[in-house]
């Protein structure tokens, strides 16, 4: 816990053609978050900033930003667990394209979820039973192990690969598309397994873990990736057979 009671927070201003920091006196308050710091400087030191929150309490995504050169989830991140020297340095997300200040635009992020085939394609209907999944199915835990992602692109900033290749599809989408080739009510896993294995999907993963080191809800995108490795090269194999036996 620091002594002073004011924080020292450098947050950087301006827009997708450049900006610059800058500073803020910003009073310490017990249990403050890093959402709280910047909610207050939006409130009483500068209207103008730009950032993005929701929820509040770590469940719709929107918050994240770089904390002192970390992608963090900011309403639960508290301020004295981070801050260095009483200093706060807060950016906008890495490996995306800034709006404005603190604000992000996602939309690649979502169309690579896209490109990833990320939405569960059903063809049960109501008439149907509801499907029985066993949850001690070993497809069904590999599915949850994976599906607690809030889309807050923390993973997707931490990317080394994703910043050196801007087509690679990233952790998030892929880690998506593993839970759903592990869902046994979907029916797109031949389509999904190939979009992800095509230039840009998983096998441009260095398996770095980047997104394994800070994914909030501590996911594993990366054991993710090497599940969808794995599988797309099971059915390369497979092809292979078929290509030479019949
Ligand atoms: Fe929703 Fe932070 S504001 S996760």
């Amino acid at each position: 816990m620091q002594v002073s009671d004011h924080i020292q927070v450098k947050v950087w201003r301006g827009d997708a053609s450049g900006g610059s920091f800058a500073e803020f006196d910003v009073p310490q308050q017990p249990a403050q978050t890093v959402l709280d710091v910047v909610t207050w400087i939006q409130r009483h030191a500068d209207s103008s900033l730009s950032y993005r929150f929701a929820c509040r309490v770590g469940m719709c995504g929107s918050c994240a930003m770089m904390v002192n050169g970390i992608p963090r989830w900011t309403c639960r991140t508290h301020v004295n667990k981070v801050v260095q020297d009483n200093r706060l340095t807060i950016e906008p997300l890495r490996n995306l394209p800034v709006i404005k200040d603190l604000a992000c635009d996602m939309s690649e992020f979502f169309d690579k979820w896209k490109r990833a085939e990320g939405q569960f394609s059903g063809t049960d209907t109501r008439a149907n039973a509801v499907a029985a999944i066993s949850p001690a199915e070993p497809t069904r835990r590999a599915a949850n192990a994976a599906i607690e992602c809030i889309n807050c692109a923390i993973c997707y900033a931490a990317c080394d690969v994703v910043k050196w290749n801007p087509n690679y599809l990233g952790p998030a989408a892929l880690n998506r598309a593993w839970s759903l080739q592990n869902d046994s009510r979907d029916r797109c896993h031949g389509e999904r397994l190939q979009a992800v294995s095509a230039d840009g999907g998983c096998l441009s993963c260095h398996s770095q873990q980047g997104c394994a080191s800070y994914c909030p809800n501590e996911l594993n995108p990366t054991a993710s990736i090497a599940g969808l490795k794995k599988m797309a090269a099971g059915a390369f194999m497979k092809k292979k057979y078929r290509d030479r036996h019949g």
